[in-house]
């Protein structure tokens, strides 16, 4: 995410207005390349400052991220579009989402996460997040701004139509890369 986050920055930068641009068009990529994927609920927000209180109830990724966070409470989300915030939290439910932290830093969220209400995931995306993304992550999966959309053995090119943008990209038993779950 800090890379995808970085080069988003970095492209959006060469526009006249400074945007926010989201590169990962893949649930995949953005679990892969967050810091902590969780389920959790709002507890509280203060819109005027992009700030929700949560409480986790399940991690899928980055227990250590949030072991070494003195407040694994609060979560952030920025005021500014060209930060690709700020995002929308109702109180009260619970989301399925990435977040990233950097050095002990509050965890923060903006448009270029993965935010799904508990009660609209599909079963490939509990596939995913059940492991499918986690143990597939050297699958590469081209970026938005990607040309080259080759496939490969560790590559997945664009995934055929048909495919949601939750599909697993996955090895075969031969250790190829390909597109699983779309029908
Ligand atoms: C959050 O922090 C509290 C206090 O340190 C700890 O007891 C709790 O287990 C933590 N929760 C998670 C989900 O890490």
């Amino acid at each position: 995410m800090k890379l995808a986050l970085f080069l988003c920055l970095i492209l959006s930068s060469f526009e006249y207005t400074l945007q926010c641009g989201c590169g990962a068009l893949y649930t995949q990529q953005i679990v892969c390349n967050s810091d902590i994927v969780m389920k959790a609920r709002i507890k509280d927000q203060d819109e005027n400052v992009g700030e929700f209180t949560i409480s986790i109830e399940k991690i899928y990724k980055g227990d250590d991220v949030l072991d070494s966070l003195s407040d694994n409470q609060t979560l952030l989300t920025p005021m500014e579009s060209s930060m690709c915030g700020p995002i929308t939290l109702d109180t009260g439910k619970t989301y399925i989402m990435t977040a990233n932290s950097y050095d002990g830093a509050p965890m923060n969220i903006n448009f270029c996460d993965f935010v799904a209400e508990e009660n609209e995931i599909s079963l490939t995306l509990l596939r995913g997040l059940s492991g499918g993304y986690f143990s597939n992550c050297d699958c590469k999966i081209p970026y938005m701004w990607d040309d080259d959309s080759r496939r490969g053995r560790l590559r997945c090119g664009r995934a055929p139509r048909g495919c949601s943008t939750n599909a697993i990209c996955s090895k075969n038993t031969r250790g190829r890369c390909k597109w699983q779950s779309c029908r």
